[in-house]
């Protein structure tokens, strides 16, 4: 694979490998920006150490021979118990980021969510995949655009519609403002000296086609095309006034599946099951939004327990392992949203990075399994933890 067939660099064998080799090969904004949280980073460090708290029950002597992992999400069969979280700038991680992801999505059979903020318009991956796949929608001040884009999922057959609901004020990411991260990055000597050294990821992605947000160029004129009117415009365009009417008022614009992202509380579990969400996923936003607040790993029991019998749940942050999948199975999700640990692979080998990161952590999965005990996704419930 391209970044690892050199044989001067031995090959990733974890997420974590992945992780180093991105950092090797983009930019440090650019990496920082994927890798980072908000503010101290507490709740970014909470999202791991409670994966890591929770102890995963060995069982033996069982028949495993037979293993599946394949479940189901929204009605759809998926072969793994994953799906590719919304991740801002993929396109900058790798030229034609959003395509390579989807792709690799699509191969290993699980959904791929495109973000409002990406490069590669909806149009643009619609165009280059061979089936659906989910769109991701910040709700923006103007309704007009919010409609526009909710439209253009319809025309590019989307198959879900992921609202994010926990960014309603932006977080500030010391590191972002420290690297002066700007979209593209501005050419400045420390900048400019990062980009010599990385010369496989500037040659692709200065190259490429698309440098701004795809999805809103165009569509707002007083910001104009360019990447820095439209951060300026997108900054100023973070709602928040948003309320549960909002939700309705999707909801009479999509008619499609509605998943609700960025949900800690049961009370607003609660809410967002009564407003008709199909899915709710358990979320702080991979620590980058509200900083001091729990892990979404141990948010995720108390929202099963209130709702659900009646939503699917997704879980996110932190997830970096089969093992972590896994767990957050076990604590009541019915699949967990990856984001960092497939931008890792994006940003260090395109397509077949990503590949290997789902390829990885469904072998981690699969061999979990079998340890304990376990033949089918199903099985994997509450009593897959230890109690300790
Ligand atoms: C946007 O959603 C971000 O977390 O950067």
């Amino acid at each position: 694979m391209k970044g690892f067939d050199w044989g001067v660099r031995r090959p990733a064998a974890s997420v974590e490998d992945l992780r180093a080799e991105a950092r090797r090969r983009i930019p440090r904004a650019l990496f920082d920006y994927v890798d980072r949280g908000s503010y101290g980073e507490q709740t970014l460090r909470a999202n791991r150490r409670d994966l890591d708290r929770l102890l995963l029950r060995q069982r033996v002597l069982v028949d495993v021979s037979k293993r599946q992992l394949g479940t189901t999400l929204l009605g759809e069969p998926v072969a793994l118990p994953m799906a590719l979280a919304p991740v801002g700038l993929c396109g900058l991680m790798h030229r034609d980021g959003e395509i390579l992801a989807c792709r690799a999505a699509q191969a290993a059979g699980i959904p791929f969510t495109l973000s409002t903020l990406s490069i590669g318009s909806v149009e643009d991956v619609a165009a280059a995949v061979e089936k659906p796949f989910w769109f991701q929608l910040y709700m923006w001040r103007d309704r007009g655009v919010t409609r526009a884009l909710i439209e253009r999922a319809i025309a590019a057959k989307c198959s879900a519609l992921v609202v994010t609901v926990d960014l309603q004020a932006l977080a500030q990411r010391h590191a972002d403002i420290r690297n002066g991260l700007t979209v593209p990055p501005r050419v400045t000597l420390r900048n400019a000296l990062e980009t010599a050294l990385r010369p496989g990821w500037a040659l692709g992605v200065l190259r490429g086609k698309r440098r701004t947000f795809g999805n809103l160029a165009g569509l707002v004129p007083e910001a104009g095309d360019g990447v820095n009117g439209l951060t300026r415009w997108s900054n100023g365009q973070f709602d928040p006034g948003l309320g549960w009417s909002d939700l309705e008022w999707i909801r009479g614009v999509w008619p499609g599946p509605l998943i609700v992202k960025g949900i800690l509380d049961p009370d607003d579990a609660e809410r967002a099951a009564g407003a008709g969400a199909a899915a709710i996923v358990v979320s702080n936003h991979g620590g980058r939004q509200l900083d001091g607040t729990c892990s979404s790993i141990a948010a995720l029991p108390r929202v099963r327990d209130r709702v659900g019998d009646r939503v699917e749940l997704l879980v996110d942050g932190g997830i970096r392992s089969g093992q972590d999948v896994m767990r957050g199975l076990a604590n009541g999700a019915r699949a967990c949203m990856i984001g960092r640990a497939y931008v890792y692979g994006l940003a260090a080998g395109g397509q077949a990075g990503v590949a290997r990161a789902i390829r990885m952590m469904g072998r981690e999965l699969d061999v979990s399994m079998a340890l304990c005990g376990r033949r089918r996704i199903a099985d994997i419930g509450p009593d897959q933890l230890m109690v300790n």
